[in-house]
């Protein structure tokens, strides 16, 4: 990583803000600033301090003032050079890294003329396989294959072979894959024990079902009660696809505070947010960032009192959370029998074991599902209606996500709980022993997310990384995570010799700080202005794009 590291170390964006910030000259300027932003977003301020508190509230103040402050430097010339001649410099090491141009590769940018035998097709396809970072096979990476085991792989891709060429848009011609896809709601719905008014789809992911459910409250919101601009209250932990649901269906996001104790949102900041806008609440069982449960009842029971959505994002704790009792671990209520949870996501392509693409969206009614639905009555194309954001579907998928559930059944996911949750646990008590870190509340799932008081925790998550681990670094505040998977199992006393390790090493070389994820969420966090993290990300995604 080291080439845009340093770049980004140089970066000097936080250099040009604080000089402005120092400079004499400019003092009247800053106050007009400052005027005009109590008086612009005064309200909004207020309303901030309400469920976010002064801090927070404070902080994002500091963020609009620097923003703008960003937005006259970049207005200069010399200040738009310099910005973006560092950030040129900074994407052009995200490309060589992430798109590497090698000499002696073909790169096939046009369609072959004459199209490859099957023989030269197997060789080429080998051959990017071989491209593939290995390292997931030896259990050294956080979350992303869940199961990988070979005889598992080889029965999905069975079912996967028989089922290419079908697509449940024509249930028809595919009746199979339709009573298939039936199936795998119908259990998933009885696993998150539904009642019998409850209905749902399959999804492409858990992004997918996050959308879905965000779309059918926006809609129900506009039907039943009349709001024409939506809001949703979450906490900030929950995943980014509420964000994206919010930034693409046009619905008002407002995040809520943790306990710093505990991880899980404060619920009297939620019950605080809520306004007669408000169509959805949600909360995570468990989340993304720390793997803490919320309190999924007192959320609920504040989403009955205002008659709005509560939206319980299952999506990692997929087939974990429903069986942790079975598996003989402490629990949390967190499905439909708890009565104001109106819509559920639980990812089959998680700890489901699923192939890639598969997730359910539940709810507890179906005339709350109508409203995820889509229909064009009087499209040119014949009368249309589909379920979700997708037309055409790969059946190849249901196909394999039904195999894995048919092939684990309910002892094999309770084995598979005992076997991943027994290692998080491990791995929770060989941190909780190491000083210089501490534990994000008490998780009781398959993530673990911990930082540190005294060491840059960053620093200790680059050194796991030079030892073969992938980890996920957070921030807000600065931490990361491991989430453990069937591939972690074996592997829970290595990961806490290495992190002692890795402790160590950064005790006795701290200056290690300016460089690696370090020095990437050191600058972001520097930064008031999220439109430059955003350029970087950008870059990055361009990246994925380079041939
Ligand atoms: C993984 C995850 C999601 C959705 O992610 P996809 O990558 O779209 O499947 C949502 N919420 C949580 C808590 C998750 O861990
Ligand atoms: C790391 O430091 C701790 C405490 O200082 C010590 O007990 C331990 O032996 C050290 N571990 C290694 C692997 O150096």
């Amino acid at each position: 990583m080291s080439a845009e590291i340093k770049t980004f170390s140089k970066l000097s964006i936080s250099q040009i803000i604080l000089m402005f910030i120092n400079s004499p000259h400019l003092t009247l300027l800053k106050n007009i600033i400052f005027v005009f932003v109590i008086y612009r977003y005064g309200r909004i301020l207020l309303n901030k301090l309400a469920v976010q508190g002064f801090r927070r509230t404070l902080d994002d103040l500091y963020k609009i003032v620097g923003s703008k402050i960003i937005e006259v430097v970049r207005s200069t010339p010399s200040g738009k050079a310099k910005i973006q001649g560092d950030l040129d410099k900074v994407i052009k090491g995200i490309e060589e890294k992430f798109a590497p141009k090698e000499e002696g590769i073909p790169r096939y940018i046009n369609l072959p003329d004459i199209g490859f035998d099957n023989q030269k097709l197997r060789e080429e396809l080998k051959r990017y396989e071989g491209n593939q970072d290995a390292n997931w096979e030896n259990g050294r990476v956080s979350g992303t294959v869940y199961h990988g085991g070979r005889e598992h792989s080889k029965i999905i891709s069975e079912a996967y072979a028989m089922f290419s060429n079908t697509n449940p848009l024509h249930p028809a011609v595919f009746p199979g894959v339709r009573k298939m896809e039936a199936e795998i709601v119908s259990m998933v719905l009885k696993l998150y024990n539904a009642p019998s008014s409850s209905a749902g789809t399959t999804t492409s992911g858990g992004t997918e079902s996050i959308l879905m459910a965000c779309k059918a409250y926006r809609d129900w919101g506009k039907n039943e009660k009349g709001i024409t601009e939506p809001e949703m209250v979450v906490p900030d932990t929950i995943h980014a696809a509420f964000d994206k649901a919010a930034d693409y269906f046009n619905i008002k996001i407002v995040h809520v505070p943790i306990d710093p104790v505990t991880c899980r949102v404060d619920t009297v900041a939620m019950s605080r947010a809520i306004n007669k806008n408000t169509i959805m609440i949600a909360g995570s069982a468990p989340n993304f960032p720390h793997g803490i449960i919320d309190d999924i009842p007192s959320l609920a029971a504040i989403a009955k009192k205002y008659n709005i959505g509560m939206h319980v994002d299952c999506c990692l704790g997929s087939f974990l959370v429903p069986f942790l009792e079975a598996a003989g671990f402490p629990a949390q209520p967190f499905d439909f029998r708890i009565p104001g949870v109106t819509s559920i996501s639980c990812d089959t392509h998680k700890y489901g074991f699923a192939p890639k693409g598969s997730s359910v969206i539940m709810y507890r009614t179906k005339a709350l599902r109508k409203y995820q639905y889509f229909f064009a009555p009087e499209w040119t194309g014949g009368i249309y209606a589909s379920p979700a954001m997708a037309g055409s579907r790969p059946g190849a998928l249901i196909a394999g996500c039904w195999t894995a559930l048919m092939r684990l059944g309910k002892y094999g996911y309770i084995d598979a709980t005992k076997k991943i949750v027994g290692c998080t646990k491990k791995i929770e008590a060989g941190v909780r022993k190491i000083d210089d870190l501490f534990v994000f509340g008490k998780p009781l799932v398959s993530v673990i997310a911990f930082g540190s008081n005294t060491l840059n925790i960053y620093n200790i998550g680059d050194r796991m990384n030079e030892r073969g681990w992938s980890l996920c670094s957070l921030q807000n505040p600065p931490a990361i995570h491991i989430a453990c998977t069937l591939l972690t199992v074996p592997h829970a006393e290595q990961f806490i010799k290495d992190l002692q390790d890795c402790v160590n090493e950064t005790k006795s070389d701290p200056n290690k700080n300016s460089e690696g994820t370090a020095a990437i969420y050191g600058m972001a966090a520097s930064l008031p202005d999220k439109s430059i993290v955003n350029e970087v990300a950008c870059g990055f995604l361009d990246a994925l794009y380079s041939v």
